[in-house]
């Protein structure tokens, strides 16, 4: 009996996050971290997952198929690279992992973009919100510049990146700080979109420097991209002092990643100052 096993990684949010949902273009990377699907045919659906895996996006990728192709009875096996708990977008790399198992498993073949669109719409079914920039890292991996819903998803030439990330330990919920910045949004227009347009430009520069590997002005507008995202109301006292310490300890800027309020931020830093910027996170307390 055939069997089909397939991994997808996480991602982290280089430029972009939240001007994203308002149309303007993002910066997506993958990490070396990946969820791991198995599936084989079976006589009905089955489902085996580690503890306190949100199961929701395996039964509607399960169900979808099934309406799309009419195709069912498979087990499925899920294992965690990562943790959950990061913000590296775990839901939307076993949804798209197991698509594209089950896409393989019944010889059905489809592009990246199809892809894409198919795990799409799992995940919006399921969260009913959300770019799709996670969805993307885990299909194309590497590093992405990204229009929401995927109207375009442009796979640039980054073979390194040279970032450190610290957890805060804090795990948020994406919806919510979506809905505050909607909120701001409604009280300050003319504000809030004047910072949402220079994040667009902001976004357009870094996939410049990205492709010319200029890393230190990468690093300056990584934190001109959080003091903006810092008056959106999206920052904490704990992310800021993990950007703070990456800073002192000699990074070339620092920004949260995601939605903010908690899960990781990244710090651009020249391999002279890794470990100590590093250490700095950690002493910090991330
Ligand atoms: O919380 P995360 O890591 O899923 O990131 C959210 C990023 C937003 O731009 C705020 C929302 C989105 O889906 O793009």
């Amino acid at each position: 009996m055939s069997r089909v096993k397939v991994s997808a990684p996480g991602k982290l949010m280089l430029l972009g996050e939240h001007a994203v949902i308002y149309g303007k273009p993002c910066l997506v990377a993958a990490v070396d971290k990946r969820m791991e699907v198995e599936v084989e045919k079976a006589d009905k659906d089955m489902i085996e997952a580690p503890e306190g895996m949100d199961l929701r996006f395996v039964k509607m990728v399960l169900k979808k198929f099934k309406r799309k192709y009419g195709k069912s009875g498979v087990k499925v096996i899920t294992k965690n690279g990562f943790s959950s708990s990061y913000g590296f977008g775990s839901s939307a790399a076993v949804t798209v992992a197991l698509s594209r198992a089950l896409f393989e498993l019944f010889k059905i073949k489809i592009s990246k973009k199809e892809l894409f669109d198919f795990s799409f719409k799992v995940v919006r079914e399921v969260q009913g919100l959300g770019s799709g920039f996670d969805v993307a890292a885990a299909v194309y991996g590497g590093v992405s510049y990204f229009v929401k819903e995927g109207k375009k998803i442009e796979e640039l030439r980054v073979r390194e990146l040279p970032i450190v990330v610290g957890y805060t330990g804090v795990k948020v919920k994406t919806a919510e700080v979506v809905r505050q910045v909607a909120e701001l949004k409604k009280k300050q227009p003319e504000k809030v979109e004047a910072w949402l347009e220079k994040v667009g430009v902001m976004v357009e520069k870094g996939r410049e420097l990205l492709i010319k590997k200029k890393w230190q002005e990468l690093g300056k507008l990584m934190s001109e991209n959080q003091e903006i995202l810092r008056r959106l109301g999206v920052s904490s006292q704990k992310l800021e002092r993990l950007i703070g310490a990456a800073m002192e300890a000699g990074a070339d800027g620092a920004k949260l990643s995601g939605a903010g309020k908690g899960d990781c931020i990244i710090a651009l830093v020249g391999e002279e100052n890794r470990k100590r910027v590093e250490e700095a996170i950690r002493m910090a307390g991330g």
